[in-house]
């Protein structure tokens, strides 16, 4: 029989609840990295442009080659997550940031540059699927919504984090283009600040565990049964069933491979297909164009250089703010409330955006150059839409996204599908944020409604296809989850 707990006895639960969180917030430093690399251009494009003296096109290409790295990086981290482990990938994606963020901040010319950019695209790539494979991979099922939820919790942190350190570093001499140490100009540096989160990712992949799943895949069932110990702190009988119930859902002897992808109808499975299709949602309602272009667009709408600025840390803070109410929420209302109603507010805010820049005036400025402003309380419900898009994204497509990525794939599938299906959404991105200025120089509006559409979308993608996996164990989401597909 139990001796009861005495009431000074340290929760147990609690104990390894805190273990879990230490191992998971480890692994979301590549979330940090992720947020911080793709958005650390931001501050430096224009003295990039006038260093190498850059064409739009040629602009263009630095700042979105990185995106296409991502999308590589994404496609190929399945793969290697099955083979070398899941710490090793983290391992290979901190690498490959110090070396983007040091070869960036030396870069000599314009070809460099974008091949050092490529290759931090790879890191984020793999930061991406790396991060929330395995955290969900280690989490007790009760918590997998919260922990997971850290990966976007750094991402947005790593986001604000850049604009921070951009902005410090071009006060330090007035301007993005002035040197500041060692010869070099501030823009240089930061990139070069990008070395110690990468340095302190790598560190930190040497010192957590492997994922019980990869190792039960590998027959190390004994060293699988130790993390578990660690992280669940169940009895040894449950922790013994979870092995047998990881070893089952896994179906067969043979390494996983590409082909347990595909499905009957349409080359996949149903259940990737779905995945693919979440990914690409998130990136098609354009919350990017709000993190890539803020500056350039309040500047666009008549506000000043610092007073954009202070917008865009606004709309920051304001995704780390509703990131922390997605993580209380997460585990207690579910995934698909969550997703439902940020669709619904999301389709408001940005229609109401669109209304907005349906009312712009065009006019000639002194220079002879074109000005777009808002008239009366336009640019003030423009602003505040903007902000309310950013809370309802982050308070449920932000994180949930990366949640359900990284558990509604059965064991098997899980690294490869999730890799798929993230590297759809790095296209999405890419796609999305190269057509946002064609498209805003047709029509803001129009750029605003397409948004507002997908938004309406994807409230009815969410009903039909995603499954509630609140609570689940990853070990039952495979019938569970196909059966849902199967249903509608
Ligand atoms: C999500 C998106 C990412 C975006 C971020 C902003 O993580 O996947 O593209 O930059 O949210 O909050």
């Amino acid at each position: 029989m139990a001796t009861p707990a005495r009431s000074d006895d340290v929760n147990p639960i609690k104990q390894h609840a805190g273990k879990a969180t230490a191992i998971s917030i480890a692994a979301a430093v590549g979330g940090f990295l992720f947020g911080f690399d793709t958005a650390v251009i931001n501050g430096a494009v224009e003295s990039i442009n006038g260093r190498f003296q850059l064409g739009t096109f040629a602009s263009g290409f630095v700042v979105g080659i990185a995106l296409i790295g991502s999308a590589v990086g994404a496609w190929f981290a399945g793969r290697m997550a099955d083979r070398l482990g899941r710490p090793r990938v983290m391992l290979i994606g901190a690498v490959l940031f110090l070396v983007s963020s040091i070869g960036s901040g030396v870069a000599f010319a314009a070809w460099d540059l974008a091949v050092w950019r490529f290759i931090g695209g790879l890191g984020i790539g793999v930061a991406s699927v790396i991060g929330p494979t395995y955290i969900s991979e280690v989490a007790p099922a009760h918590l997998r919504g919260r922990l997971s939820s850290l990966q976007q919790m750094a991402i947005v942190i790593g986001i604000f984090v850049s604009q921070l350190s951009n902005n410090w570093l071009q006060g330090i001499n007035g301007g993005a283009s002035a040197e500041i140490w060692l010869g070099l100009e501030a823009w240089r540096w930061m990139f070069l600040v990008g070395v110690i989160p990468s340095v302190v990712y790598g560190v930190l992949s040497l010192g957590i565990p492997e994922s019980p799943r990869f190792l039960v895949a590998r027959g190390k069932e004994d060293a699988a049964t130790r993390v578990l110990t660690k992280v669940l702190g169940d009895s040894p009988a449950a922790i013994q069933e979870r092995v047998a119930d990881i070893r089952k859902s896994l179906q067969r002897e043979d390494k996983p491979s590409f082909a347990d992808l595909r499905g009957p109808r349409f080359g996949l499975h149903p259940i990737v297909w779905v995945g693919i299709l979440l990914a690409a949602f998130q990136q098609l309602v354009g919350i990017n164009v709000i993190f890539y272009y803020s500056v350039t667009l309040w500047r666009a709408v008549g506000f000043d250089e610092s007073q954009s600025f202070t917008i865009s840390v606004i709309s920051s803070v304001t995704n780390v703010v509703v990131t922390i109410v997605a993580i209380f929420l997460v585990d207690r209302i579910g995934r698909r409330i969550l997703l439902l109603v940020g669709s619904i507010g999301m389709f408001l805010s940005l229609g109401t955006m669109a209304l907005a820049f349906s009312q712009s005036i065009t006019t000639i400025g002194a220079d002879g150059k074109e000005a777009v402003s808002l008239p009366g309380a336009w640019g003030t419900i423009a602003l505040i839409a903007a902000n309310l898009f950013v809370v309802f994204f982050g308070g449920s497509w932000g994180p949930v996204m990366w949640v359900l990525l990284g558990e509604m794939f059965p064991n098997r599938i899980r690294a490869q599908a999730m890799a798929i299906a993230t590297a759809t959404n790095w296209i999405v991105n890419f796609a999305v944020t190269e057509t946002f200025q064609p498209l805003a120089d047709l029509s803001l509006a129009v750029a605003y409604g397409m948004y507002a559409a997908f938004a309406l979308l994807s409230f009815f993608f969410v009903f039909a296809k995603i499954p509630e996996t609140k609570g689940m164990e990853l070990e039952d989401m495979t019938m569970e989850t196909r059966q849902r597909v199967r249903k509608s």
